[in-house]
């Protein structure tokens, strides 16, 4: 695993959607695959600069989210998909039918967890999926003791999950408590896995994920065993960081060797 160390937000933002935007350049019809949250906004703001300013096209670009909550309609303020309209989607020329966010009120979740999995296989798989770390370690809503072969389900959202997002709705109690996610194996499969993390509040969870065994207690830990996989950190999240000087001093030697 990748670990590139930013002083800010911004930066750290900046440098993940560079390498996202590299990947859409290069192949004009690649698969992206999102998070919402707070930590991609910055990422989504630069991807939406880039198109406005650079003309970064995304007509043939198809996406998929990794998760909604159950019981919220896509017009909900709160739902993933309300989100990404909000914060990438209107932003940029992606045709709407191309972006995928799995939907919270399907009659039946199953049969829907499984369509979700096999239009992901039918437009190629995930060329780069976008990550953020939940407090507790989670990726996507994969929460402790998730397996790490799961696969896209309806998930029970833990007690410090509810809390985290409390802050987005009214009434802690109108926070849903379930939510259908990618599984941590779903994830695996993606070519790529760039994820961001940022403030204090994550650092604990980080040094777990980067550092510590490989566990379903951490499901950020699964990126480990992912051969491509790189975390931008802004200098906050890195706090927790032991290895952090040898992750900076990779950073300095790499822009010493020849470009490949
Ligand atoms: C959301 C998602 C979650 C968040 C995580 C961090 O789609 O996948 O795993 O990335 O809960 O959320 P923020 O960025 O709001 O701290």
């Amino acid at each position: 695993m990748e670990v590139v160390i930013l002083k800010t937000y911004d930066e750290m933002s900046k440098a993940a959607a560079r390498v996202v935007a590299d990947v859409v350049r290069h192949k004009p019809s690649m698969v992206l695959g999102l998070a919402t949250g707070s930590s991609p906004v910055g990422l989504y703001k630069e991807l939406a600069r880039m198109h406005r300013e650079e003309g970064l096209d995304f007509s043939h670009v198809t996406t998929f989210n990794l998760d909604e909550y159950v019981g919220l309609p896509g017009d909900h303020p709160q739902s993933y998909r309300f989100f990404m309209n909000e914060n990438l989607f209107k932003h940029i020329n992606i045709p709407p039918q191309n972006t995928h966010v799995p939907s919270g009120t399907s009659a039946n979740h199953r049969a829907f967890c499984e369509w979700y999995e096999q239009r992901i296989r039918e437009c190629g798989g995930i060329d780069v999926q976008v990550l953020g770390i939940g407090s507790d370690g989670h990726i996507a809503f994969n929460e402790p003791g998730s397996s790490l072969g799961s696969r896209t389900r309806m998930v029970t959202l833990t007690e410090q999950t509810i809390d985290d997002n409390a802050r987005f709705f009214k009434d802690k109690a109108d926070v849903p408590r379930h939510a259908i996610s990618m599984g941590v194996g779903t994830i695996l499969e993606a070519r790529k896995l760039v994820m961001v993390a940022s403030g204090k509040n994550k650092a604990e969870a980080l040094a777990a994920a980067v550092e510590g065994p490989v566990t379903s207690m951490i499901t950020a830990s699964a990126l480990q065993l992912h051969p491509d996989a790189t975390v931008f950190t802004d200098a906050e999240a890195a706090g927790g960081l032991k290895l952090r000087d040898y992750y900076e001093w990779i950073q300095k030697e790499a822009k010493r060797l020849p470009r490949q």
